[in-house]
């Protein structure tokens, strides 16, 4: 049989899937005690189950922000996504298109320089972050930035990876891609979501209308 049809290694949700190693753990949780077997699979089977994705082509800009006004519409407090991508992706412009959405009328610029701007719109904080210039991670926690993400208010992250470990988790992450070879001019995005706030977005961004699956 075909490693991709063995129990457990099946692709959940359009990718999602258990790896060979925790196939063995559930193998292995087999031979305890029966309630322990089933608690313990039962949860295994749950986190899979949901470890959402949601792939996107994005011909042109327009499509970046029409995604960024998708994820304004399913917002909620305390919210946290991680804007992953090289320099270009389009991470600041994905920003944009949410802010303009939940109602920020003037500039967005990008927080290259000032580490974080500050929107207040409609009633709700945003805190869009970009870490880019941090040589090493500690820079985060010097920063004293923790405060931001331990409120109601949404945080919108651009280059995560560099505060990396010290960044409180996302709870959606999004993968900015430059297209290569015919859709070179384009980007295409990744949507990952982690917790169970990051999943009710997902599911909100799924059901707008949005340009269809790459
Ligand atoms: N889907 C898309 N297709 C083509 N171009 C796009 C798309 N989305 C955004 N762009 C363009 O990509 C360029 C760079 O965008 P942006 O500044 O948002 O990138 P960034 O990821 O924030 O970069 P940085 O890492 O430097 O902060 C902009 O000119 C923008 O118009
Ligand atoms: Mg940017």
């Amino acid at each position: 049989m075909a490693a991709s049809r063995q129990p457990g290694v099946e692709p959940v949700f359009g990718g999602a899937g258990i790896d060979a190693g925790e196939t063995d753990g559930i193998e292995a949780e087999f031979r305890a005690p029966a309630p322990y077997v089933i608690l313990q699979f039962r949860r295994k089977f749950s986190i899979a189950m949901h470890a959402e994705h949601l792939t996107l082509a994005l011909p042109d800009e327009a499509a970046t922000l029409a995604l960024g006004a998708a994820l304004a519409a399913n917002l909620r407090p305390g919210l946290v996504l991680w804007l992953e991508g090289d320099l270009g992706a389009g991470k600041t412009t994905l920003v944009r298109g949410l802010l303009r959405a939940a109602g920020e009328t003037g500039p967005v610029k990008s927080p290259t320089y000032t580490l974080v701007e500050v929107h207040v719109v409609s009633g709700l904080h945003f805190y869009h972050f970009d870490f880019y210039r941090f040589n090493q991670a500690e820079e985060y926690l010097d920063a004293g930035l923790d405060e931001y993400f331990s409120g109601n208010g949404i945080c919108l992250v651009e280059w995560p990876d560099k505060a990396a470990p010290y960044l409180p988790a996302a709870a959606m992450r999004i993968e900015l891609l430059v297209g290569s070879g015919a859709d070179a001019a384009g980007r295409t995005a990744r949507l990952t979501a982690v917790s169970e706030k990051g999943r009710t977005c997902l599911a909100g961004v799924r059901s707008s209308s949005l340009p269809p699956p790459a």
